[in-house]
């Protein structure tokens, strides 16, 4: 008879759980509030940041501790608090990132090796990667160093390149180097202050565990109900009461990472607590219950893996399933029933356990039955009870695969689980049905039936079986097409992957040498770095290592970001509307739906602007807040909504109906703009000599035409801006690169004069350009909201509409033709180059062209023209070396081609082409700084790089499956300050002579404010610790330029140096009358009584007028990687740079951008690409499900950076130079590798001659299609 809980007055609804060890109780708590939502708004406890809401990037990570229902004893491990639902945290122990060290009580030693190993830039992340540690060494407390990078899957850091962080959390590791650190004491370990006892504890063993809430829960609100059975009759119970109703059972919650949409349920029934669904068996087979997650899943595989060697071939395939916190509470149940409801759905787990020829059970004794039946089986009103894996015969050869866009915490582009029992003794013949079953082909293909028939009873030995079975499974494979994914790529690589385990299971030793290293996957190694640079200790704290002065506050999550700053009061939250369609112009919006969702308090359209309803400064074109008759791109704002919580806000948004009227088709790519002849009028030429008679005269001529694409900046703080009405006039906190603009915009949207605009920027959670001029739209929304409403606003995007919305990198295509000598000497240049810059022109960068396209190459006839396109997508703006990355890649495409037509090697042609000193650039300006042949030397020699091209050709010879390349690009980067300008103030207190700086520079991580401190230190000889900076604002700062361009950090240390030196003037009277050395507080204090001016203010201004570089960086890096030809994955193995960035300042922090820039830039070369629908023009890749920054296993296995010693910049009284920017460029070196490995992979398969297109990204799918893989080519 089932208990009917609603009735039951057992069903408490009254949540207890601890935090940092202290209790809390949540009566009755709405079952839609995540952990992270209660977290950071009800507790303040914003050390927790909140970025992706998806499960995919980490920042939100937690560790809880509580009873293990499967063996009765206590777990703890890190989870996702943005999808974990408050309601579940009955009972248990949540230690976040304060509860673990800060300021007051002292850093815990994993805050401040982050910090100290110089791991932490914007610091966003940082909160989340120590607490990820810290689960870790829970778990356990002595790991080894691939345990600990393998539990870095889902984080993502867009700053560091990830090197830093790797190292700091190795350094933990039990065969680390003692000397960075060694491992931790289990005391020390959970040796931090509890908040609530205000000594060390560990909040585990306070609470958690002991206390552990027992018996069913039932809370409700607003029309949804949460259960928490803690029976079978219980669950069942509910089952029956509601199985009419919308319902879901929640184990882990994590399928809301992935689809978001599912839902809305009235009634959620969350099945932790059922004793039966933790029920596990060792067995064999082993039988696990459908609420163990996939972490311990895997450690059960890993115990059983002596009964069977199939346990730890799963256990290896789990661990590439999601993340480490996804795994540590997401379910193979759960996710069976994603596959169940979205059959389109890649599952890892469907894939693998049917191979593996799982049973899955459903309900309490029910029939037990293979996935794919399941699969078939409706589920309304029933639960899945368990899952048993058998262990196969000894003689089965038992291998799965994944195929993914990135290494890690990415879902397959096709997965496969293939079993086969062979009698080795009768040569290898496949004794009974095999199983061959892939995942990510289409809707419902699950077994390649038709091949498994094909090989019962063959000899697999025998070329004439393989090749059979490639011809039936390439019938029988039907891939669906989509624009994420071609069907042609999806069906070689399940051929491919089918090959693979055809070798492996022939065994080695019977296949012929070149296809040996065919059945393995790329393995990868620790990473490991080294760092190079020179310092002088006589000049410290200038050009001293050091980490940022902020890193360890960043580390404890005691740094501010706007979205942390407690409510003000009355304060609301706002979100946009965003089209859906582009190319069309706007019908009606209909608001009733979401001002009818709780907590809604208002709307706003462009009616609403009491200003212009133009967020663009007045010398670009007109951009609307809110868009009031056309919709130029899907996801351009289309309204603002406003209600009680972020989360009420971004309902609301959803709820919004609004309809499109004269929809045209969009126009979303260059190629299709050159069609439509849809450009804007900008366009430029610069011709120089005689490019066409040259060309027509040079011996070779060659024509092509190269591209790359967009690129989200990925910031880990997503826009965000809070305006509060005053009595002056408006209070703006954003998180902006660009606080002039801002101050510009708000100004303009509200009709306001700009000195009643108070702008103030603390810090930016990286910004990479995104945050210059760009975040004028969500200020100008914000503010006019605040105006509006007369309360304080805060405008903090979600993800999605963050990714629609925002300006992204401009995609490039170049169309040229070339002349060149016998030597590969270049002689003529034509050059075209389309520039898509969205729907208008916001910031075009073609006019940087001239002083960067040629790279450091000299060409003595050029013709450069360029051209604005316009499509029907957001206008594009700054992003991280804007323009240049694409000109340099795609003169170094054209070197390429030049070598390849030639036959010669293209490290030769690059050398035999470079500028020398004196030469003079297309600008018109003269090289009087070049040194590239000596960087280019000291490199080509210190890593080696003709001995590595020797093995690179010997292993490409013997090897017909992996490839190598390796490849050395050369980089200039122009600095061109002009019109830039930075109002710095420095101020000495007489009371304690401790000195402040503001300065006009944005901290987004680069580490300007550490550098200026440096400079002020050591210019007025005091400790570092006497300096600090506060927060920049419009008032002490006006009229400074955008943060970027490489230039901010430079010229905020020469505004402050000249501060400093003008102080000292006035000070050093003093200073002599004293004695020449007195105490500096007394110094400051007889200053002060005689009335000498403690404070100064500088304007750093390079008022040229019209774009020229002062100087340039140089450097060079040289790249190697491996590629699976048969997949498309690739392994970076090492990376070397060499970067003149003159006297460094900070040599750390010009590291640490150095590898923040490099591996942002592969990113962009390897795994990073906008997708949008030809129909709509939706951006599909708007999350992290789909878009892929890089993680920390995509970096290079070995990076080696050196900062080029006794450089000195002679146009610079720091002497320093810029260092954010141009080693991104180099990262291209990464796609050069690529075409060496793909070029040796075509001239296997017969197509070796052409000099073929590798467009950027060269993502895993590209890569595989560039080698031209044939199934025909198959062979033992
Ligand atoms: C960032 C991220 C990356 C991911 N990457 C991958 C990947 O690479 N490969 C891959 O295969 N998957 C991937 N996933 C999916 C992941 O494996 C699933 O989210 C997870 O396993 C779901 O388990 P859960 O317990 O959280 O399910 P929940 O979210 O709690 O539930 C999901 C669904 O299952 C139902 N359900 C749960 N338990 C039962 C039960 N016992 N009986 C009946 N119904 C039940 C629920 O009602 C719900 O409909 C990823 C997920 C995220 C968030
Ligand atoms: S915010 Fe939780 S994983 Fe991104
Ligand atoms: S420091 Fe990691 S995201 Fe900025």
């Amino acid at each position: 008879m089932p208990i009917l809980p609603d009735m039951n007055e057992e069903f408490k609804d009254k949540l207890t759980f601890w935090v940092n060890g202290k209790r809390h109780v949540v009566q009755n708590p709405d079952p839609a509030m995540t952990l992270n939502e209660w977290l950071r708004s009800q507790r303040g406890l914003t050390g927790t940041k909140v970025m992706c809401r998806e499960g995919g990037c980490g920042c939100c990570v937690v560790m809880v501790t509580h009873s293990d229902l499967t063996n009765g004893g206590a777990c703890s491990y890190s989870l996702n608090s943005c999808l974990c639902p408050l309601c579940s945290v009955d009972g248990w122990s949540i230690t976040t990132v304060e509860g673990l060290g800060g300021q007051k009580g002292g850093f815990h030693p994993i805050q401040r090796r982050l910090a100290d190993f110089n791991g932490s830039q914007c610091g966003y992340c940082s909160p989340g990667m120590v607490v990820n540690m810290y689960g870790l060494l829970n778990k356990k407390p002595l790991p080894n160093k691939q345990e600990v990078e393998n539990h870095f899957d889902g984080h993502i850091c867009r700053c560091t390149g990830y090197r830093p962080i790797l190292d700091a959390m190795k350094s933990f590791a039990v065969d680390a180097d003692p000397e960075k650190g060694g491992c931790i004491d289990i005391e020390d370990l959970n040796k931090h202050p509890c908040p609530s006892a205000g000594e060390a504890c560990n909040g585990a063993s306070a609470n958690g565990v002991n206390g552990t809430s027992a018996g069913p829960l039932r809370c409700c609100q607003r029309g949804v109900t949460w259960y928490r059975p803690t029976s079978l009759a219980e669950l069942y119970g509910l089952l029956e009461r509601h199985s009419q109703d919308r319902y879901k059972l929640v184990c882990g919650n994590t399928a809301a990472g992935v689809y978001k949409d599912d839902g809305p349920y009235s009634c959620l029934i969350d099945i932790k607590a059922v004793p039966d669904l933790c029920n596990c068996q060792a067995g064999p087979p082993l039988v696990v219950g459908s609420a163990v997650s996939l972490s311990a899943m895997v450690d059960l595989l890993r115990a059983g893996s002596d009964r069977s060697p199939s346990y730890s071939v799963l256990a290896d395939h789990l661990c590439k399933v999601a993340n480490v916190s996804v795994r540590n509470v997401g379910t193979w149940a759960g996710n069976l029933m994603m596959k169940h409801a979205h059959s389109e759905f890649p599952s890892d787990v469907v894939t693998i356990m049917e191979a593996v020829g799982a049973k899955v059970t459903i309900g309490f004794r029910g029939e037990s039955q293979t996935i794919s039946d399941f699969l078939g089986t409706a589920m309304n009103g029933k639960v899945i009870h368990s899952l048993e894996i058998p262990a196969g015969k000894p003689e089965d050869v038992f291998r799965t695969y994944k195929v993914a866009p990135r290494s890690q915490n990415a879902h397959a582009y096709v997965n496969a689980g293939f079993r086969m029992t062979l009698d080795r003794k009768s040569d290898v013949m496949v004794v009974a049905k095999p199983c061959i079953v892939f995942g990510g082909i289409n809707k419902t293909m699950v077994h390649a039936v038709a091949t498994e028939d094909f090989l019962v009873g063959k000899r697999i030995t025998d070329a004439e079986t393989l090749r059979g079975a490639l011809a039936v499974l390439q019938a029988e494979l039907v891939p669906d097409e989509s624009a994420l994914q071609s069907a042609q790529y999806t069906k070689q690589l399940a051929m491919g992957l089918f090959y693979k385990f055809y070798l492996s299971a022939v065994g080695k030793e019977s296949l012929t040498e070149p296809v040996r290293s065919a059945a393995d996957s790329l393995v990868r190694p620790v990473s490991r770095g080294e760092q190079h640079f020179q310092t002088k200790e006589s000049e410290w704290p200038l050009r001293q290592p050091m980490p940022k002065t902020s890193s360890r506050v960043q580390a404890s999550g005691e740094a501010i970001y706007i979205n942390d700053m407690p409510a003000m009061p009355g304060e609301v939250y706002a979100a946009f509307v965003t089209s859906t369609v582009a190319n069309c112009r706007l019908g009606n919006m209909d608001f009733s739906q979401a001002m009818e969702i709780p907590g809604a308090v208002a709307y706003l359209t462009a009616g609403d602007v009491r200003g212009e309803n133009n967020y663009n400064l007045p010398s670009s074109p007109v951009a609307e807040i809110f868009s009031s008759v056309e919709v130029s791109y899907a996801g351009q704002p289309v309204a603002l909504v406003i209600a009680d919580t972020q989360f009420h806000a971004d309902a609301m948004a959803k709820a919004v109906q609004v309809t499109y009227t004269d929809m045209k088709p969009p126009i979303l790519t260059i190629q299709d703009a050159i069609t439509a002849e849809s450009f804007h009028p900008d366009v430029m030429e610069v011709v120089k000599g005689d490019p066409k008679g040259a060309l027509a005269a040079a011996p070779h001529r060659i024509s092509g035409e190269v591209s790359c694409g967009s690129q989200y900046h990925f910031y880990m703080e997503t826009q965000v801006c809070r305006c509060t009405p005053t009595e002056d006039g408006m209070d703006v906190q954003s998180a902006t690169q660009s606080m002039d603009s801002v101050q510009a915009s708000v100004a303009q949207v509200t009709g306001m004069s700009a000195h009643r605009v108070h702008v103030s920027v603390k810090r930016v959670g990286g910004g990479f350009g995104g945050k210059g001029p760009a975040s004028m739209l969500p200020a100008a929304a914000c503010a006019v909201a605040a105006q509006n409403l007369n309360r304080t606003v805060r405008l903090s995007m979600c993800l999605d509409a963050n990714m629609e919305a925002m300006s992204k990198r401009a995609p490039y295509l170049v169309k040229y033709e070339v002349g060149f000598d016998d030597e590969g000497r270049l002689l003529a240049m034509v050059y075209n180059l389309y520039e898509d810059n969205g729907y208008s022109v916001h910031l075009s960068f073609m006019y940087l062209l001239p002083m960067s396209v040629e790279n450091v190459y000299y060409c003595p006839n050029w013709q450069l023209t360029g051209q604005t396109c316009k499509t029907h997508t957001a206008p594009t703006t700054y992003t991280r070396a804007p323009g240049f990355i694409a000109a340099h890649f795609c003169m170094e495409h054209i070197i390429e081609h030049v070598a390849k037509t030639l036959n010669k090697d293209p490290t030769d042609i690059r050398r035999i082409n470079m500028f020398e000193k004196g030469q003079t650039i297309l600008s018109g300006d003269v090289l009087s700084d070049c040194n590239i042949t000596q960087l280019w030397d000291d490199l080509l020699t210190s890593a080696q790089i003709k001995q590595r091209q020797q093995e690179i050709e010997v292993f490409n010879k013997e090897n017909r499956w992996k490839k190598r390349g390796l490849s050395v690009v050369p980089c200039r980067y122009p600095f061109f300050p002009s019109l830039v300008r930075f109002t710095v103030f420095v101020a000495i207190y007489h009371t304690d002579g401790s000195v402040v700086i503001t300065h006009g520079g944005i901290e987004m991580g680069q580490g300007v404010d550490t550098k200026v401190m440096q400079v002020a230190a050591a210019t007025l000889g005091v400790p570092m610790e006497m300096v600090h900076t506060m927060s920049t604002n419009t008032l002490s700062s006006p009229n400074s330029a955008d943060s970027g361009g490489n230039v901010t950090s430079e010229l905020n240390c020469q505004g402050v140096l000249e501060c400093c030196r003008r102080l000292n003037e006035r000070i050093n009277p003093i200073r002599q009358e004293m004695g020449g050395s007195p105490k500096w507080t007394e110094l400051i204090n007889a200053c002060h009584s005689k009335g000498v001016d403690l404070s100064e203010k500088y304007m750093e201004h390079h008022p040229l007028p019209t774009l020229r570089p002062t100087y340039n960086n140089y450097g060079v890096t040289c790249t190697e990687l491996e590629l699976d030809v048969l997949t498309g994955e690739r392994e970076i193995t090492r990376s070397d740079i060499l970067f003149d960035c003159g006297k460094s300042v900070n040599p750390d922090l010009d590291i640490g951008q150095v590898e923040g820039g490099f591996v942002f830039g592969l990113g962009y070369w390897l795994t990073e690409k906008c997708v949008y629908d030809k129909e709509t023009g939706m951006l599909l890749t708007n999350g992290t499900w789909e878009y892929k920054p890089p993680a920390t296993k995509d970096i290079p296995a070995d990076l080696r950076v050196t900062l080029l010693p006794n450089s000195f910049n002679p146009c610079n009284v720091i002497r320093s130079k810029g260092v954010s920017e141009p080693v991104l460029l180099m990262s291209c070196s990464a796609m050069f590798a690529l075409r060496q490995a793909i070029q040796s992979a075509r001239e296997d398969s017969g197509h070796g001659d052409d000099f073929f297109p590798l467009n950027g990204p060269a993502t895993v799918e590209t890569c595989h299609e560039a080698c031209l893989v044939d199934s025909s080519n198959f062979t033992l």
